[in-house]
């Protein structure tokens, strides 16, 4: 695909769409709000504290400097651990290849076994299945129907060649939060020597997230995902593992990441950060009541409807994955949009390839039922009367969809 080949129907898509009177927007997994602070404190980056280069000496130059570093040390404060130990990158995705590729590339020769959950995150499954290429052996733990990780395969699985074990603290789709230090307690029980990675871009901002008690080597996040800028993340490497840089160009402050870096960005990120820990007692219990009166009322008014994933509280607070029996999840997303709702279908990452998703499939649901999937993410900005017109406006859309469907019930 090229941009100009989109562009054309895009625009006309937009124009004939039309702005709705209402708007509800539940796309959170895919991004699309920025904390009003942090995009503050961007523009102030842009203008004085972040604009030129932290390497080099000269006013400019040190100002810089000072904002990456009061920026890095806040986020750092707020993970848990020290500056040293963070590696920023350009977002979620590159965290998680950093983390994989540069492990394996470290000890290409000794430790060849991967160790996956079966509903990691697409950022995390394809650099593993890119490094099989190369003669490592992927393997993929099975999970449960409510998504989580099977500990007795794992502790079958981890032996002296086991280089990493990588599962997600929090899940993006279905929102189960794992026993991470169920899971550590196997792995180092097993073999001190294995390195325990977690993809914490879902669960940061939605759990309290300390890497020390976490007990991880390797911890990615992203900053959309905790209402910052798109196009920022970061990495924890725990002190003493190692790494080799998978960028290679001139370093600037890191030993891992080469580049100019986006200074703007993370000061964007940690003032985002910031603001989700401040509040995140009462963000977490507001959106948890918001999702369970989505889902309680989904469920009560509409018929064939599935939840996805655990209830209470082993769910992260922003989730709701829902099955609609007999229904097209992509029409439906864009019936409501029609309506002014904003929703993804299945995975977000894979809602552009109309493939259903290998998490809903992961956890025993049928093809059909992965593909009339909606997941709606709450974020603290969303209100009562948000859910309200959502649970009014689509008992009707989804009956409008399946009125077109040729399989009924
Ligand atoms: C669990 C998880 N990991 C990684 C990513 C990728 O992060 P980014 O979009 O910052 O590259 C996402 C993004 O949706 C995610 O949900």
């Amino acid at each position: 695909m090229t941009y100009s080949d989109l562009s054309r129907p895009m625009r006309e898509l937009i124009e004939s769409h039309g702005r709705p009177e209402r708007e509800v927007y539940l796309d959170h997994e895919n991004s699309g709000l920025i904390i009003p602070e942090a995009l503050e404190a961007m523009i102030g980056a842009y203008r004085e504290g972040g604009r030129g280069h932290p390497s080099i000496t000269h006013r400019i130059g040190w100002i810089s400097y000072q904002s990456l570093y009061e920026a890095t040390s806040a986020i750092s404060a707020a993970l848990n651990c020290d500056t040293n130990e963070l590696v920023h990158t350009h977002g979620g995705t590159e965290a998680n290849n950093l983390a994989i590729i540069g492990s394996a590339m470290m000890e290409p020769r000794s430790r060849r076994k991967i160790l996956l959950s079966s509903i990691e995150h697409l950022s995390v499954i394809f650099p593993a299945e890119w490094l099989g290429r190369y003669g490592f052996k992927v393997i993929k733990i099975p999970v449960d129907r409510e998504g989580f990780i099977d500990l007795d395969t794992l502790s079958r699985e981890v032996d002296k060649d086991t280089l990493m074990v990588s599962v997600a603290a929090v899940n993006h789709e279905i929102g189960t939060i794992q026993d991470l230090k169920a899971v550590g307690d196997i792995v180092k029980d097993r073999d001190e020597g294995v390195l325990i990675h977690t993809d914490a871009c879902d669960a940061l901002g939605r759990i309290p997230i300390d890497v020390k008690r976490l007990g991880v080597d390797l911890a990615s996040f992203s900053s959309h995902k905790v209402y910052g800028p798109k196009g920022v993340g970061a990495l924890y490497v725990k002190e003493g593992v190692k790494l080799e840089p998978i960028l290679q160009g001139q370093l600037s402050t890191q030993k891992l990441w080469p580049g100019v870096e986006n200074i703007p960005g993370i000061m964007g990120f940690s003032k985002a950060l910031e603001m989700m820990h401040k509040h995140l007692d009462e963000y977490t219990k507001r959106m948890a009541k918001l999702r369970d009166r989505l889902i309680d009322g989904i469920m009560e008014r509409v018929s064939h409807a599935v939840l996805n994933g655990p209830r209470g509280e082993r769910r992260s607070p922003d989730n709701v994955n829902i099955s609609f029996l007999y229904c097209e999840g992509e029409a439906l997303t864009v019936e409501l949009s029609m309506m002014g709702i904003y929703v993804s279908s299945g995975s977000a990452c894979t809602s552009r390839v109309l493939e259903p998703s290998h998490v809903l499939l992961s956890i025993g649901r049928r093809y059909e039922e992965a593909h009339g999937s909606l997941l709606m993410k709450i974020s603290p900005y969303n209100s009562d009367m948000e859910i309200d017109y959502v649970l009014e406006a689509l008992p009707g859309a989804v009956d409008r969809i399946r009125s077109l469907s040729p399989i009924k019930p």
